[in-house]
């Protein structure tokens, strides 16, 4: 029986969308209908560019389209604000990272998709990428035993006029701080999802050390004990010179692991070795960053892979409130010190 087709839309048109675009048109049985963006001009811009319809009020597109899925690629602030939305009309949702800039309405978005009986799903690509693949599953079969102790590195970069450009990044209440939420945020996950244990205590010092013109964090350290009895630390800054691919260390009971989002490296305590690598035949996006990496494509397929019920959705609202729980609670320590 043929598949009833999917209608869609994405709500945001700005720097990530392209990746958005481009993923919907990869799946069969999906038709993106519309784009929204208060900015008039970008709305247009891919109206016109594929042949669907500009709104510039997510509630307008909502009330005249029938849709089946929306992409939320907003600020921060507005990601559980217009899900939550989306889910009170019975539309499916796949939003970008963060959740959101809090716990509690997170939370209680994946409360409301429940209710609404909806898909709630949130980007976190990197988790498709081969190497941080390989680690999980070397980590969730045994062969790696018990991960001791695990550190990431993130040295990127976002210029003071990456900060300007935007009338949202760089702002306690709409970005919901600086790097640790948008930059670190992916690696802070890997970590998480791999150690799949609940975090027992955390100590985090955040500071803005050379960004005069923003007062969100540019620089982040922190320390987490999972109740397993896994520690990790991490440093994230995104001030330095350029972006140094992330890595990614794990100590355990039957080797070491090096990762980032290309490459895996483990040596088992036996001498044997395994290694993963960046599949070689990922097409670039036009407007795409290296650093978004090559996977929301297949994140997008994934989702859809559930709308249709061929599969359950993998990176759930649920599965990701673990990550925003840390990412908040890290916060919270963090700003304990934090004078800005
Ligand atoms: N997964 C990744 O690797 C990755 C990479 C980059 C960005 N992101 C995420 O994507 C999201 C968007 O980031 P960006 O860099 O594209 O930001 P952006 O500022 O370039 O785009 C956001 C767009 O939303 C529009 N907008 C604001 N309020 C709106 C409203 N009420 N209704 C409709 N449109 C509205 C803005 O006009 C803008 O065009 C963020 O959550 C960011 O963290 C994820």
């Amino acid at each position: 029986m043929d598949k009833i087709i999917k209608k869609v839309a994405v709500i945001g048109c700005g720097r990530i969308s392209v990746m958005h675009f481009d993923g919907i048109f990869s799946v069969p049985n999906v038709k993106l209908v519309a784009c929204c963006d208060i900015k008039k001009d970008r709305a247009d811009y891919y109206a016109k560019e594929y042949g669907i319809n500009a709104y510039y009020d997510y509630k307008e597109m909502f009330e005249k389209e029938q849709l089946d899925a929306v992409h939320i690629c907003l600020p921060h602030y507005l990601h559980t604000v217009v899900a939550e939305y989306a889910f009170s009309k019975g539309v499916n949702v796949l939003s970008e990272k963060p959740m959101s800039i809090d716990y509690e309405s997170a939370e209680h978005a994946v409360q409301t998709a429940k209710e609404n009986n909806v898909l709630y799903g949130v980007i976190f690509q990197c988790r498709y990428n081969n190497a941080p693949k390989l680690v999980k599953e070397a980590v969730s079969s045994g062969k790696l035993g018990k991960i001791i102790s695990c550190r990431s590195i993130l040295t990127w970069s976002r210029s003071d006029d990456y900060y300007s450009s935007s009338d949202w990044k760089g702002t306690w209440d709409k970005e919901g701080g600086g790097v640790i939420i948008d930059q670190a945020i992916h690696s802070i996950d890997l970590v998480n999802w791999i150690v799949d244990s609940p975090v027992k205590k955390l100590e985090c010092s955040i500071a803005n050390h050379g960004h005069s013109k923003v007062n969100v964090e540019d620089s982040a350290e922190g320390y987490i004990v999972y109740e397993n009895g896994t520690t990790y630390g991490f440093y994230a800054m995104n001030n330095y010179g350029c972006d140094e691919p992330i890595e990614i260390k794990m100590y355990c009971e039957n080797g070491k692991v090096t990762f980032g989002y290309d490459d895996a490296y483990i040596v088992y305590n036996d001498g044997t070795t395994e290694e993963a690598h960046q599949a070689t035949d990922l097409k670039e996006v036009a407007g795409g960053k290296d650093y978004w990496g090559f996977q929301h494509a297949k994140q997008i397929s994934e989702f859809y892979k559930a709308l249709f019920n061929e599969k359950p959705l993998e990176i759930s609202g649920k599965e990701c409130l673990k990550t925003h729980k840390l990412i908040c609670d890290l916060y919270k320590k963090g700003k304990e010190k934090y004078k800005n």
